[in-house]
């Protein structure tokens, strides 16, 4: 479905349920930082990115995210990507491995990542750049990407930096797809963070995974960060679901466009 419509002024304070949460649904939130957002616990840190890849690698939710983008850019011939947050770099190589001529920009906000994706394979390789790069300020030229891909970590970003993205995504990309965590119906999440709970303080894959679970967004929080960004971005909510399994999630996908660009290129 494509939703378009009008800016919302508060966004700040927006549950992460969107602007028509339950009551319930509004005490399943909080800011609390993951141990990827924290300066303090580089080994804890160190060992969800590696757990990220490990896991993403073992249930194919690389080769599987990377489908789902290279779908976007079925009719671009050599299109050109940017991988925002890769953390790891386990989807931009699959990209590359997946489509021939794809040109990669893998970036991370965070420098250590950075530098351990440059040391490694995709390095190397010659269609890939790795860079650091803010998905709140991308650093490239209006309409650079055919398709900006941001997996698994839109849910980091507290509403106005997450509104900036869809502002930025779009842009400097043609298309900017949204793969993240889905946040079931608030019955439903009380039952997955019970289940998480116990490893918790144990496993730092956990930890992150408890709290990417309540900072989630919902598919109307999604659009109304996205009209507080600019009412012409047009989004298109693909699927998510509420029978999810932590280690198994069906994502949530968006695909985001602005409707000026498509415009212009029409004319
Ligand atoms: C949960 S990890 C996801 C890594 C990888 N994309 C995956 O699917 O496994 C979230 C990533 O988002 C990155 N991140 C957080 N804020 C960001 C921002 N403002 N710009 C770019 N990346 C960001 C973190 O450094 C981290 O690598």
């Amino acid at each position: 479905m494509v939703y378009m419509g009008t800016q919302i002024t508060d966004i700040e304070s927006m549950p992460s349920g969107g602007p028509d949460a339950s009551w319930l649904d509004r005490r399943l939130q909080t800011r609390r930082l993951e141990y990827l957002d924290r300066d303090d616990v580089e080994h804890r840190k160190r060992a969800v990115v590696r757990s990220l890849d490990r896991f993403g690698r073992f249930f194919g939710h690389h080769e599987r995210f990377a489908r789902l983008a290279l779908d976007d850019v079925a009719d671009v011939p050599d299109p050109k990507i940017l991988e925002l947050g890769s953390g790891h770099g386990g989807l931009s190589r699959a990209l590359l491995s997946l489509h021939p001529t794809a040109q990669v920009t893998v970036t991370d906000v965070e420098p250590t990542s950075v530098a351990a994706i440059a040391a490694g394979d995709l390095g190397d390789h010659p269609r890939a750049t790795v860079r650091e790069m803010d998905a709140t300020h991308i650093d490239a030229p209006d309409g650079y990407f055919d398709l900006a891909v941001f997996a698994m970590s839109f849910h980091h970003l507290p509403p106005a930096l997450a509104a900036q993205v869809f502002a930025e995504g779009t842009r400097a990309a043609d298309k900017l797809l949204i793969i993240d965590l889905p946040r079931p119906p608030a019955p439903l999440h009380i039952a997955r963070l019970v289940a998480m709970l116990p490893l918790v303080p144990l496993v730092p894959f956990a930890h992150d995974g408890f709290i990417s679970s309540l900072r989630a967004y919902s598919p109307s929080a999604l659009v109304a960060l996205a009209r507080h960004a600019d009412p012409a971005i047009e989004v298109e909510l693909r699927s998510g679901g509420a029978f999810n399994s932590p280690l198994v999630p069906r994502p949530q996908v968006v695909v985001a466009s602005w409707r000026g660009r498509q415009l212009r290129k029409r004319h």
